[in-house]
């Protein structure tokens, strides 16, 4: 049973026991107890369901009390079942935001009842109110993603100029801008030698952005895309930031005409790992890599933190400098993601029992 945070004065973030309100100091104090509330922002990618799964899991195990719930893309429904978690009494939150600027008024609550927040993968921001951020290199996801291109088209080697275009993420989510900048900057000396060519000429997050990381969305942009600047040139490849987003965009590029398999279809980055573009990936269908997140490790990290916490300690942190959510550098730790493409998928993510062959062959996980 956990304890009723209400009516509590808590000290600051990583205190491991609390003052009861009204108590002078050494009077009686309460243990905190691990009672967590896990905030995941959709059930349509694969990675937030299974984290948010895997997040409860460790917490229980360990004998915490979780709520844990999904606001299936609703900005309003994730503030509410923030704030009922607040109400509930928790003592960490952990959060993965839909809207990264839309939490401030809630997390205020929050810290008023002395909660700790974890904000999870996707920095939230222009609050004061965040104590810690655990997410992968963000920047590195997107220089994955170029590098692939570079390497695919042997940019170095051969004088072009071949085509690409560029897709964001959902412009809400605060990693989109880093997975673009670690794109543009790596593919950025290609494009001013006139190797790489933008015919649409859009090469800002806004335009290239896919609201809500849709599939469909990314689908009907590359279609406008293909309609408008490639009726008569070809395009050699597309940087694309999530596999969701991969596959809209693939199935456009066959909707034009393009064949997968064939040597000239162009090249399609993509992100999570997820069994439908390993799919692909393995068997030559469409995208050719996709950049893997052991979102394993991240949850298992974010179950240390709050362990940490319980057991009077300080999480491990390997950033303070990087996260800038507008108030401070939120204390970060960061992990590394991993480029995979047909070469290293069973090495990479099969061996390491995150997806079995037979899933990657479904094409589900
Ligand atoms: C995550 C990515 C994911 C995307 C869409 C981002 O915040 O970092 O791993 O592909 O959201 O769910």
């Amino acid at each position: 049973m956990h304890l009723s945070r209400r009516g509590l004065l808590f000290g600051s973030a990583g205190a491991a026991a609390v003052s009861l309100a009204g108590c002078g100091a050494g009077e009686e104090t309460a243990q905190l107890t691990g009672f967590t509330g896990i905030a995941m922002p959709t059930d349509t990618s694969e990675r937030w369901v299974i984290e948010g799964k895997s997040l409860e899991d460790n917490l229980k195990k360990l004998g915490y009390d979780v709520i844990h719930q999904n606001a299936k893309d609703d900005i309003d429904t994730q503030i509410k079942q923030i704030q009922s978690m607040v109400d509930e009494g928790v003592e960490f939150l952990i959060i993965a935001a839909i809207d990264n600027k839309s939490l401030g008024a809630v997390l205020a609550e929050a810290k008023n009842q002395g909660v700790t927040v974890i904000s999870y993968d996707r920095l939230i921001l222009e609050t004061p109110d965040v104590d810690y951020y655990a997410s992968f290199d963000n920047y590195q996801v997107g220089v994955l993603q170029a590098t692939h291109i570079i390497d695919r088209l042997q940019l170095n080697e051969q004088s072009g100029p071949f085509n690409i275009e560029l897709f964001s993420g959902d412009p809400g989510d605060n990693n989109s801008q880093y997975f673009f900048m670690g794109g543009l900057d790596t593919l950025e000396s290609y494009i001013y030698e006139g190797k790489l060519v933008i015919l649409s000429g859009e090469t800002e997050q806004s335009p290239t952005s896919t609201k809500a990381w849709s599939g469909d969305v990314a689908f009907e942009r590359m279609e406008g895309l293909l309609k408008d600047f490639y009726e008569d040139e070809d395009l050699h490849a597309v940087l694309s930031p999530y596999d969701g987003i991969s596959r809209g965009v693939v199935e456009a590029l066959v909707d034009n005409g393009y064949e997968p398999g064939e040597d000239d279809f162009p090249i399609v980055t993509g992100q999570d790992a997820e069994a439908q573009s390993l799919k692909a990936i393995k068997e030559g269908t469409g995208q050719t890599e996709t950049v893997f997140k052991d979102t394993r490790q991240l949850a298992s990290t974010v179950t240390e933190m709050v362990e940490a916490i319980v057991n009077g300690g300080d999480p491990e942190i390997n950033d303070r400098g990087t996260y800038d959510n507008g108030f401070k550098f939120v204390p970060s730790l960061l992990l590394e993601p991993v480029d995979v493409t047909a070469e290293n998928y069973q090495e990479v993510v099969v061996d390491s029992g995150y997806l079995t062959e037979d899933q990657i062959d479904a094409g589900q996980a």
